[in-house]
């Protein structure tokens, strides 16, 4: 026994020498490689390498004959994004390695964003699977069909902490929460880059946008943001750190200013934050026209911008070609260093040697894949069922649902018999022509003899201005003539010959995603208004929720039976809402952001201070504590709700210590019951509190949740375990601190309804 020890230690210790000496080496292998290419390179073969423009609709007979091919050519160009497919591509990259000097192949750059042609639920429906499994597996099959077509990096994921639903990009993230945004960062970028970047499946992932883009001012695109150091390391950093820490290969610099200094000249986020203290190894490139809009930001003209960019620690220019233009003469005039441009170019070269391109250029331009691998029935099938598990019940009284199959269904709303919307905002590879419209989600599985009524009720919007605004730019939402009142009148001619009425209502997918701020958030006034008249028929009502943000529907809650939000789910969206309606799967999403009574009370989110005046037990209105006189502090739904067909309940929590030190963990041990009727999934979810600190600490801060499936009437046992590392925070000195004393947890299925017990850390 003993000598089977010995030979399995000696064996375990030449095996982790091996893998040592193969990291090693191979790092040494590129840094030789990028050294004895970079010592033939020109100053403007080097900047060439820094410069990334669109593809435009380059066509594959211009890759040669355009002006993007002679840059190409000369060697101007480091990589192309928006551009897709294994002709096009193949057609540019040999352009660059069979007429440029040095051969050096391009990289080709795409927003992959929540999924490819088979697209999967937005990111923040995603996020409400709270599932880091099926998140992966999400970026796996994005990577799989993206790379099958010649792409082999992405703008993804988008981890912008964000609580103001009035930003359209709260679609794009994870939500509200620091931990949580942490864990879903990772999950993608290994999703997204696997194991091995070489592998022709696995593609570069950059993660954005960096930082602090979601807490635009008023919630308006592109706007200013400005927080407390304290607030960025404990808040809004912990997302993109997470990226870093999983290997993501490069990061995006936000189109905002920090601290005064927009994100795209900011050294301290991109060299201090991000490479000194994150250890990040990757490059930064900026967004679309970053530097050039520079300039706009007041920061100089353009020569002064590159400057300033360039030493901040930018090293990719994403369209404005000021590196280009600017970064020549700017080092003749000792303005920038040689080093500086050397730094940025070794970094871009990097990606592409450890995209394994140096060695096949056309790695990604497989054309059997391309036929064979993308939008496949498997993808599909699995998208659907992903999409069930992010849908997010929110009332169900009476449950009304699931609908029998047999009953007679009015399907009323602009959303219902439409496909154009159904993928959401940033899915630029799928084809809304094939998306499954929830008509025709509802008519495959009721199956043969489905009765279905169909009428559209209103438009997305009654004002024809706000509508050509809405789709300026992507998806028209597909607006009828006829006035509002034509359309709520057919629709009820429509109700009152059916059983259920289900109302597809809510947002167009481009009322949500970039440049899509609203400063109302509730349902469009004509909608509510068809809304109240289906309610009036006396008919059971379910609200099929379509939105890409937390929606004011105060007065929904109150008065629509049931309503079951399903985000924009897809190019499967229809199958997979349609398998949660009539119950052949059950809801389990929960919220990943509050929903606000109003507006007024922006920005809500669980995870506040307590203040000096908390309202705690008191009642709603309170003078002289922290609340308004018109609403109360509430949200209309909490952080992590979400019901179920079944329900479940929550026995008191036991721990194992009422105290621990540094070394020592703590378990929080609850039993979960399912007293439905119905088979389902809780995410129990685990808060502490910080009684006393040296700064103020949150109220409640997520720190842990197990996602687990529960067999009606049967229990489950759910142990977490924490440690020093789970209680720390930054200090107001910027460090990493657990500081000893009192703490409380709470373990519920949402931020609001939990079991609560107290221990300390000595
Ligand atoms: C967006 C980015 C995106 C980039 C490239 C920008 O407008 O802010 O999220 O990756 O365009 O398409």
């Amino acid at each position: 026994m003993k000598n089977l020890t010995t030979i399995l230690a000696v064996f375990l210790v030449m095996m982790l020498a091996s893998c040592q000496q193969k990291q090693t080496s191979s790092n040494g292998d590129m840094d030789k490689f990028i050294s004895e290419l970079m010592s033939k390179m020109t100053l403007e073969e080097k900047i060439g390498q820094l410069n990334l423009p669109g593809a435009g609709d380059i066509t594959t007979g211009q890759a040669s004959n355009s002006d993007i091919g002679q840059k190409i050519r000369e060697g101007k160009v480091g990589g192309l994004f928006n551009i897709k497919s294994v002709a096009k591509i193949r057609a540019v990259q040999k352009v660059a390695v069979e007429e440029s000097r040095l051969k050096i192949p391009l990289i080709f750059g795409m927003d992959v964003i929540h999924g490819y042609q088979t697209a999967f639920p937005i990111p923040l429906a995603l996020s409400c699977s709270w599932d880091m499994n099926l998140i992966e597996r999400t970026a796996r099959i994005a990577a799989q069909e993206a790379s099958a077509d010649g792409i082999c990096w992405t703008f993804s994921p988008m981890v912008d902490l964000a609580r103001d639903p009035r930003w359209g990009r709260i679609a794009e993230g994870g939500g509200e929460d620091p931990y949580l945004g942490g864990q879903i960062a990772k999950a993608m970028v290994k999703g997204y880059q696997g194991d091995d970047l070489t592998k022709n499946n696995t593609i570069m992932s950059c993660v954005k946008h960096y930082a602090l883009y979601g807490a635009s001012e008023a919630g308006r695109d592109y706007n200013t943001t400005d927080m407390s150091r304290l607030r960025m390391y404990n808040e809004y950093f912990p997302p993109y750190k997470a990226a870093v820490d999983a290997g993501v290969g490069s990061v995006m610099a936000s189109f905002n200013e920090v601290d005064g200094i927009p994100a795209t000249c900011n050294k301290f986020l991109m060299t201090d934050v991000l490479r000194n203290q994150w250890g990040f190894k990757g490059f930064v490139v900026t967004d679309y026209t970053g530097i050039m809009e520079l300039t706009e930001h007041g920061m100089g003209d353009t020569a002064t911008v590159s400057a300033l960019a360039l030493k901040a620690g930018i090293d990719m220019d994403m369209v404005s070609e000021f590196y280009l233009l600017k970064l020549k003469k700017l080092l003749e005039e000792g303005k920038v260093t040689q080093q500086e441009i050397d730094n940025s170019c070794r970094l871009i070269l990097e990606a592409k040697y450890k995209l394994g391109l140096f060695e096949d250029p056309f790695r990604y331009c497989d054309d059997n894949r391309a036929a064979t691998e993308i939008y496949t029935a498997e993808n599909r099938a699995e998208a659907r069922k992903i999409a069930t598990q992010t849908f997010v019940l929110l009332k169900n009284q009476g449950s009304i649902l699931p609908i029998k199959k047999t009953q007679s269904i009015a399907l009323i709303g602009p959303l219902g018999d439409n496909k154009e919307n159904m993928p959401g905002t940033w899915s630029v590879a799928a084809d809304f022509t094939k998306a499954i419209s929830l008509l025709e989600g509802m008519k495959s599985v009721m199956g043969e003899g489905a009765k279905i009524n169909v009428a559209r009720g209103a438009n997305i919007v009654s004002d024809p201005e706000l509508d050509a605004r809405i789709s300026v730019f992507g998806k028209s939402t597909g607006r009828d003539g006829r006035s509002d009142a034509a359309l709520i009148e057919e629709a009820l001619k429509v109700a009152k010959q059916s059983d259920v009425i289900v109302a597809a209502l809510g947002e167009s997918a481009e009322m949500n995603g970039e440049c899509s701020s609203r400063s109302d958030i509730s349902l469009p006034q004509n909608q509510q208004e068809l809304l109240k008249a289906l309610l009036k028929t006396g008919k059971p009502v379910v609200l099929v929720l379509f939105t890409g943000r937390p929606l004011t529907i105060k007065w929904e809650n109150e008065n629509v039976p049931a309503i079951l939000n399903v985000w924009f789910a897809g190019s499967e969206a229809g199958f997979a809402i349609a398998d949660v309606l009539f119950g052949d799967a059950n809801p389990c999403g929960k919220l990943t952001t509050t929903f606000p009574q109003n507006v007024g009370q922006i920005p809500l989110y669980y995870g506040h201070k307590n203040t000096g005046r908390p309202l705690n037990d008191h009642k709603w209105f309170s003078k002289f504590l922290t609340n308004y006189l018109d609403v109360s502090n509430d949200p209309v739904y909490p952080f992590g709700f979400g019901l179920s067909y079944t329900t479940f309940s929550y026995c008191d929590i036991t721990l194992n210590k009422t105290a621990i030190n540094a070394a020592e963990k703590l378990e929080v041990k609850v039993t979960v019951t399912n007293t439905g009727n119905y088979d389902g999934a809780e995410v129990v979810q685990l808060y502490t509190r910080d009684m006393v600190g040296s700064i103020t600490r949150p109220v409640k801060e997520l720190k842990a949740f197990q996602k687990v499936f529960i067999k009606k009437g049967e229990s489950a046992e759910v142990v977490f375990t924490l440690g020093i590392e789970d209680l720390k925070f930054y200090n107001s000195d910027l460090n990493f601190v657990a500081e000893p004393g009192d703490f409380k947890v709470f373990v519920g299925g949402n931020s609001r309804d939990v079991k609560e017990a107290g221990f300390v850390l000595n």
